[in-house]
């Protein structure tokens, strides 16, 4: 049977492309999710994506989500420093989730190195641009036993 994969996205990443690209790259979202849906078509993986700047709209998507994804690949944008929400909400819907950041984190301001999210999460991938929802994708193939674990 098909695993469903959702690509969930939060603040600010609807406007990937022309945003600070020097840090984020040049590809719009719309470019990243069809890059992940050409990585994911040997596998039998169903994609959705959805993308809110709003934190609450998030925490539902993640509830909803508990219903039909067997995993997530999610950047919570600026809402990883600081959600508690998010973070209960991940905790709660008991599907793997990997966190994923365009930027290195850890090379950029303070504010930014704490992750309220990470422990909640099966693992955390930054700092390699787009293709960091390609490594978060295969994570969760290895997770599902469809690679090599
Ligand atoms: C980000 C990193 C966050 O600190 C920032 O607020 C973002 C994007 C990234 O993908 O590098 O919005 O999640």
């Amino acid at each position: 049977m098909a695993k469903h994969l959702l690509l969930l996205n939060g603040p600010n990443l609807n406007l990937l492309g022309t945003r600070e690209p020097d840090v984020y790259g040049s590809l719009t979202l719309e470019d990243i999710t069809s890059e992940v849906e050409q990585f994911l078509q040997p596998y039998a993986v169903v994609l959705r994506h959805q993308q809110s700047n709003h934190e609450g709209e998030l925490v539902d998507m993640l509830h909803i989500a508990r219903n039909w994804a067997d995993g997530v690949v999610f950047n919570p944008g600026a809402y990883t420093h600081t959600s508690i929400a998010l973070r209960d909400a991940i905790a709660a819907i008991e599907i793997p989730v990997v966190e994923v950041h365009l930027s290195n984190v850890h090379a950029r301001e303070s504010f930014r190195h704490h992750s309220y999210l990470a422990p909640v999460c099966l693992g955390q991938i930054m700092g390699f641009g787009w293709r960091g929802y390609i490594l978060g994708a295969h994570a969760l193939l290895g997770a599902w036993g469809l690679v090599e674990h």
